[in-house]
């Protein structure tokens, strides 16, 4: 073997599920869109925008003469929501149901193609009145109900740039990011429902823009009722909105005119604003939603479960799914609220056909055992997406079994704030998926798994994720920071755009993501990572979820500490650590043995569902906590850190 300190290939993965014959004869895409793809990558992409209302076409499909600076369909204008909306309502799909919204304490409303493009109207309308214009900032900070994809489509509309921050954000957090923009209009609501009762807003607003001269209006919506103090920036949605014509005549923009402005987390206190822009961004959203997603209009009842605060919302809770014209439901809540098969629920209430949703909310479900999904029929779903981080193969076994009744095609899809929409993925009714792998990038994206070096790496090695090729949805920059932009994706190899994440390739090539490669672990010189270890430990039946984390050891460099869940209603072994220390020595090998194992109840995640190695790491290295602000739930931390304090440790 080379020098290269690339990561270990551990985990042996050798089922595979192609879709059936059914699935395969109706899909939307054929296995032919990779070869035609590969032959003309740029004509294959220009065909693609051609599913878009363009007011006039394009000169050139790509520049790239700035690099890493593109520009995607030069040129060309549009409105981008005249794709989302008028173009349906001119074709005579008027009366399909755009959105289902079921509200957490159990209050619906049926949001036709007409209706949405009445509200975006008079939403258009009232930010012109309120002095909102193109390329202006808008901040908005909602609970998931309708008005936040109103909102959206009335700042796409006329050309405002949207940027949306997680409901669940502080204060603090929304101030850096108004301030950050520049922003000159906030959009909120009093409050939402979240866990069975009103969660409030607008004070978190207050607080935020107290600081923010930029600021010059609030729009409020009123979800809840609950009291409000109302100061001299607010006005209500009802208020300004509802008194709008309900008509709008759009303006058309250039390709390369901001849509969104969507912060991520970085690796330094500063906020770090992933910007997109319009044509290409919703030409990739559109065609991905089309070919991952098999998408039929007319019968397919959609769901992701996104909030629109991550951008998994905004491509395929708004932009992908309106422009394709799908009817989808909307949930404002949580899972377990009134009780744990909420979601089974809905899905059978509104036939669900297609579900995306997360790895995490997958073991989630595991935890809560079986007989939960097991007691609703779920036999409307045809195919089945999971997004966010990799999906441990046990997860995905559960969920194709008790969610999908195997027969659904899962789809395991790899993408980023970064890169706007779906990069890795099957196709349904083409790939014979594997489980736990994100298999292939997608016709027309060029991704490679290279060493150090940049070199790529065989058939059954590891290393880094890199993309070769411009993509249309890829990201222009970072907000008000170029050189940022190009020293965090395009400095470690100038030639690649470098994902941060880790990955393998098979035997076969396929392609199997490994987590952030900070989260590496070295273990005696071998590069390991956390997410193989934690797939192991999640295909033993005791265990739900887990979680791994590298801890400074004097002998091994680092040590392998694991903190697990347990599924409810499995036999628990007696002593469990024991069994699973053995049990990971025979998936993957006594390398990957952890050193410690500790029981929990719950992992330290953060808003969007990702464990926090960090937090976990300060507890297996006997350190005080870091930064626990962005954790869902920081009471998590004390628990595991006592129960750390009275584990033992095993060689
Ligand atoms: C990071 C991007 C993509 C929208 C939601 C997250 C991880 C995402 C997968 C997947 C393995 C995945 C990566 C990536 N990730 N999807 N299918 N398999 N890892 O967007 O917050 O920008 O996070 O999420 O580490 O780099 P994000």
């Amino acid at each position: 073997m080379s020098t290269d300190p690339t990561l270990e290939n551990l985990l042996d993965e050798h089922r595979r599920f192609s879709p059936s014959g059914d699935f395969s004869a109706q899909a939307n895409v054929t296995g032919a869109a990779y070869a035609q793809a590969a032959t003309d990558r740029l004509g294959f992409w220009d065909e693609q925008a051609r599913r878009l209302q363009w007011e006039t076409p394009w000169r050139q499909t790509l520049d790239w003469s700035q690099a890493p600076f593109a520009s995607w369909f030069v040129g060309g204008t549009l409105n981008v929501t005249v794709s989302c909306l008028d173009r349906h309502v001119a074709a005579g799909n008027g009366e399909r149901i755009a959105i289902h919204f079921e509200g957490e304490p159990g209050d619906t409303e049926q949001i036709s193609y007409a209706e949405l493009l009445a509200r975006v109207s008079q939403a258009a309308n009232a930010l012109t009145e309120l002095g909102i214009g193109a390329g202006d900032r808008v901040a908005i900070y909602l609970p998931m109900i309708p008005s936040a994809v109103v909102a959206m489509l009335a700042c796409a509309r006329i050309g405002a740039v949207h940027s949306v921050v997680f409901g669940g954000f502080s204060a603090e957090a929304l101030r850096s990011r108004i301030d950050d923009a520049q922003a000159s209009l906030v959009i909120t609501a009093d409050g939402g429902y979240r866990r069975g009762a009103a969660t409030a807003l607008k004070p978190a607003v207050d607080e935020a823009v107290a600081n923010c001269p930029t600021v010059k209006h609030v729009l409020v919506v009123k979800r809840t009722g609950q009291d409000v103090a109302l100061t001299d920036l607010d006005v209500w949605w009802h208020d300004v909105v509802d008194r709008q014509p309900i008509t709008h005549t759009p303006a058309s923009f250039d390709s390369e005119h901001p849509l969104f402005i969507l912060y991520t987390s970085g690796t330094t206190g500063k906020p770090k604003g992933i910007l997109h822009t319009s044509g290409g961004y919703l030409t990739q959203a559109a065609y991905t939603h089309h070919a991952v997603f098999d998408l039929k209009p007319e019968t397919d009842v959609y769901w992701c479960t996104a909030d629109i605060g991550w951008v998994t919302g905004h491509s395929y809770v708004v932009y992908g799914p309106l422009a394709n014209g799908s009817t989808q439901v909307i949930y404002e809540g949580t899972p377990d609220t009134p009780h744990q098969g909420r979601w089974w629920e809905i899905i059978d209430k509104y036939k669900v056909s297609i579900l995306y949703t997360a790895p995490t909310a997958i073991r989630t479900f595991m935890k809560w055992g079986d007989e939960i999904p097991a007691g609703f029929s779920l036999r409307s779903l045809r195919l089945l997406g999971s997004v966010g981080e990799p999906i441990n193969p046990e997860a995905w076994m559960w969920y194709r079994h008790n969610i999908g009744h195997d027969n659904c095609p899962v789809v395991d899809t790899w993408w980023q704030t970064e890169t706007g929409a779906i990069m890795i993925s099957p196709l349904p009714g083409v790939t014979a998926a594997k489980p736990g792998s994100a298999m292939r990038a997608l016709p027309g994206i060029g991704a490679e798994v290279v060493s150090d070096h940049g070199e790529p790496v065989s058939n059954g090695g590891g290393g880094y994720l890199v993309l070769t090729e411009p993509w249309p949805s890829m990201l222009r920059g970072i907000w008000g920071d170029n050189q940022r932009y190009v020293d965090t994706y395009w400095s470690r190899w100038s030639q690649f755009y470098f994902a941060g994440d880790g990955a393998k390739l098979d035997d076969d090539g396929d392609l199997w993501l490994l987590g952030r490669v900070d989260d590496v672990m070295n273990v005696s010189g071998h590069r390991i990572s956390t997410t193989e270890v934690e797939s192991a430990l999640v295909a033993h039946p005791a265990v739900a979820e887990a979680a791994v984390v590298g801890a400074n050891d004097e002998t091994t460099g680092q040590a392998i500490v694991a903190f697990v869940i347990l599924r409810s209603g499995a036999d628990i072994p007696t002593d469990v650590a024991t069994e699973l220390r053995a049990h990971v020595a025979t998936e993957i090998g006594a390398i990957a043995k952890p050193k410690k194992i500790l029981v929990v109840n719950e992992l330290p995640k953060t808003r969007s569902g990702k464990i926090m190695r960090r937090l976990l790491r300060d507890v297996a290295e006997n350190r005080h906590l870091g930064d626990v602000t962005t954790l869902a739930d920081p009471a998590v931390m004390m628990l595991i850190s006592d129960g750390m304090a009275a584990g033992t440790e095993q060689d």
